[in-house]
């Protein structure tokens, strides 16, 4: 198998670890390329990091913080509900502080979360949790006490695993014969369409095209059924996957959008080739406008202490002397720094702070929910940017 580089963003610490700063002295950096497998049409990190220094008991992003994140939830939990049995049995792999579990019944829910403060969380509220890995192992353990699965879903975790054959392996062992693997995460096509570079940080280990998601599960035992566009995350697909062998089926022409997609060059090298070109330009162009913000006199802000920020931050050098500080609502980000370029990172206030002239949108996936929030800033002439799709006033 061999993986062809084709974008490389240089050197880059844990997205998610806010830190210290007596901690900075030993940050772990590692290289962020990407590349397509040129078997699967996968596009994959060159490198992985090691999970375990991703997800720990200190993992930072709460799923539940936001109210589009809560809404698109219990939409989903709906939408899923019709076709399963009744008092399905469900497993979340990758369940977070349980934002999606909590919309289910707790005696017949189970949930995986490798952090353990979350695992401790949502076994508080009555969801077996098992604080692991999802691995061959963890489903054999699982099948053994609570048997087979009627849903295994996953939000934002699939594409987090670097060994994709086992953990679908270990998902189609786990599934009843007539049961659901539903999983959501960033697409490539609308990565490369909105130029969101930002989507690439340790955690993506992969991001997907269906091209090389229906390559991995078809020789693991799964096909896909359906597939769902989200505009959650900077836009999502939403895979429906049953075992082989299951006779489910939705009225879904899984060739047709293959061949869609294939026009959009997911799996093109010279397509992905002028994404990287486009990725120099927008930090060239980021860079530009904050140094003519800088030479203005404007104070800047980071609304959102993302893991999307930490890519661009580190691949633009853009640090303390051009962002002010990083406000975020989530109380384990607060007090900390951002890894890597060291912005101090503030408790967001009800609203954005008088003397702030403009604010860069680290969570630009939320630009709705925060101009609806920010709306006194904008109306007091207080401005917003962002990268997407190109660099530029919002
Ligand atoms: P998200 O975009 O999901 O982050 P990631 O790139 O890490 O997947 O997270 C949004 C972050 O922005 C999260 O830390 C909460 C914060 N946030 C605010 O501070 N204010 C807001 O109004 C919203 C919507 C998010």
């Amino acid at each position: 198998m061999s993986i062809i580089k084709f974008l490389d963003l240089g050197s880059q610490p844990i997205a998610n670890g806010f830190l210290t700063q007596e901690e900075f002295a030993d940050e772990f950096f590692f290289n962020l390329s990407v590349g397509l497998d040129e078997e699967t049409r996968l596009v994959t990190q060159m490198e992985y990091v090691s999970p375990d220094k991703m997800f720990n008991d200190s993992y930072a992003y709460r799923g539940s913080l936001s109210q589009t994140m809560r809404s698109h939830f219990s939409e989903a939990t709906e939408s899923l509900a019709p076709h399963l049995p009744k008092s399905p049995k469900v497993l979340e792999i990758g369940s977070n502080d349980g934002v999606f579990i909590k919309n289910w019944e707790t005696k017949t829910t189970f949930a995986v979360e490798p952090c353990s403060n979350f695992a401790d969380e949502t076994n508080n509220l009555g969801y077996t949790t098992y604080a692991s890995f999802w691995d061959t192992k963890l489903s054999e353990q699982i099948m053994s006490e609570q048997g087979c699965m009627d849903l295994i879903y996953a939000a934002n975790c699939m594409c987090h695993i670097p060994d994709l054959d086992e953990t679908f392996k270990a998902v189609s062992n786990l599934l009843a014969p007539e049961g659901l693997f539903v999983f959501e995460d960033p697409s490539l096509v609308e990565m490369l369409s909105r130029n969101s570079y930002d989507q690439i940080y340790d955690e993506h280990a992969h991001i997907f095209s269906v091209t090389a998601l229906n390559n991995l599960l078809n020789r693991n035992g799964l096909k896909i059924i359906n597939v769902e566009a989200l505009s959650v995350h900077g836009g999502s697909n939403r895979i429906w996957a049953a075992r082989s062998d299951s006779p489910k089926t939705f009225s879904f022409d899984l060739e047709l959008y293959l061949v869609q997609e294939g026009m959009s060059g997911v799996d093109n090298l010279g397509v992905l080739d002028n994404f990287a070109t486009k990725v120099l330009l927008s930090k060239e162009n980021l860079i530009e406008l904050l140094h003519t913000f800088k030479m203005e006199d404007k104070k800047v802000i980071s609304y959102g202490a993302t893991s999307k920020s930490t890519t661009i931050f580190n691949y633009c050098n853009i640090d303390s002397s051009l962002i002010d500080c990083i406000t975020d609502t989530t109380p384990e980000k607060q007090g900390k720094y951002s890894p890597g370029t060291h912005i101090r990172i503030v408790a967001a206030p009800l609203q954005i702070d008088d003397a702030v002239d403009v604010a860069f949108l680290g969570a630009w996936n939320f630009e709705k929910e925060i101009k609806k929030k920010e709306h006194k800033f904008v109306e007091r002439g207080g401005q917003f940017i962002t990268h997407v799709p190109h660099v530029r006033l919002v």
